[in-house]
């Protein structure tokens, strides 16, 4: 089976590949899929509930909820981007895919257990929306997990990436690797939850981790993503950047060459009254 890690440095075979299918290929295995068991325990996601992704992108929380609760249960993952969708419907699990988003979620009130979410909530301009509609769409009792990337002062690997392109590229390349973090404060946190009437919500945080096979891999990930800094840098910068991540991230290095990126989280966790 072809290691999908180490193929990210396969040029031929990604320049045939969508964003999407690069961000399922690449990103996934590296990243996202490294902290779907915090959403998981905090939805107390369990055998037989019905189980709806806010902002499933192409399904890995979907598919780790699945793994938990089926067959007796359901999970349907929601996105208003119909090509990680596209990859998401290639899944061997029979998940229900709607494309959506958080501030209109397409189900009456009161159908779900379990309403989770990962590194999604942050890209939505109306917060305290997003979370009304997430509770209107839970059973009584039922349970609200939503996780976001901590500030990013908090993350050591990719505030060096952050300054890695400050020193290259200028400001908007950082702004474009910082914008994600930055809905991940407490307080800021509490107040959206305030907004939407969730005061009783609890705020922790959890740290996973990326791990990558080299730190160019770890750059190229980014790079090779039209809606991260695929879109913002050129070839010739793009190969700048990879040729300088050997150094500045060498401090993130194993033993084996990888890179290990420590990455705390803010969960927001819910029980419906
Ligand atoms: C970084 S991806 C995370 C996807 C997935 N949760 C995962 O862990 O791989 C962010 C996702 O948020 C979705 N998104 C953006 N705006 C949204 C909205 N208003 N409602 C729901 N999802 C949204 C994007 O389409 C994208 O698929």
């Amino acid at each position: 089976m072809m290691d999908k890690q180490s193929a990210v440095s396969d040029e031929k075979m990604i320049a045939k590949l969508s964003p999407a299918e690069i961000y399922d290929r690449f990103f996934v295995p590296t990243f996202f899929r490294r902290f779907t068991d915090f959403v998981l325990e905090a939805g107390k996601v369990e055998k037989g509930q019905h189980v709806l992704d806010v902002g499933c992108g192409t399904g890995a929380l979907s598919i780790a909820a699945a793994e938990r609760v089926l067959p007796d249960g359901s999970v349907s993952g929601l996105d208003p981007n119909e090509e990680m969708l596209d990859v998401a419907r290639n899944s061997d699990q029979p998940i229900n895919w709607y494309d959506g988003s958080a501030v209109d979620i397409p189900f009456e009130a009161q159908t779900f257990d379990s309403v989770i979410s990962q590194f999604a909530i942050m890209y939505v301009d109306d917060k305290p929306k997003a979370l009304r509609e997430m509770i209107r769409v839970l059973k009584p009792g039922g349970r609200l997990a939503i996780l976001v990337p901590g500030t990013i002062d908090r993350s050591p690997g990719f505030s060096v990436a952050a300054e890695l392109l400050h020193r290259l590229f200028g400001e908007e390349a950082a702004e474009g690797m910082r914008a994600p973090f930055q809905s991940g404060n407490p307080q800021y946190l509490r107040e959206v939850c305030d907004a939407a009437g969730l005061h009783h919500a609890e705020i922790f945080t959890v740290t996973g981790a990326g791990r990558f096979d080299t730190p160019e891999d770890f750059m190229k990930v980014e790079g090779s993503c039209a809606w991260s800094l695929g879109g913002l840098l050129n070839e010739e910068q793009l190969d700048l950047l990879y040729e300088e991540a050997n150094t500045a991230f060498r401090p993130f290095q194993n033993n084996d060459g990888s890179v290990t990126i420590d990455t705390p989280c803010l969960i927001i966790q819910a029980t419906t009254g």
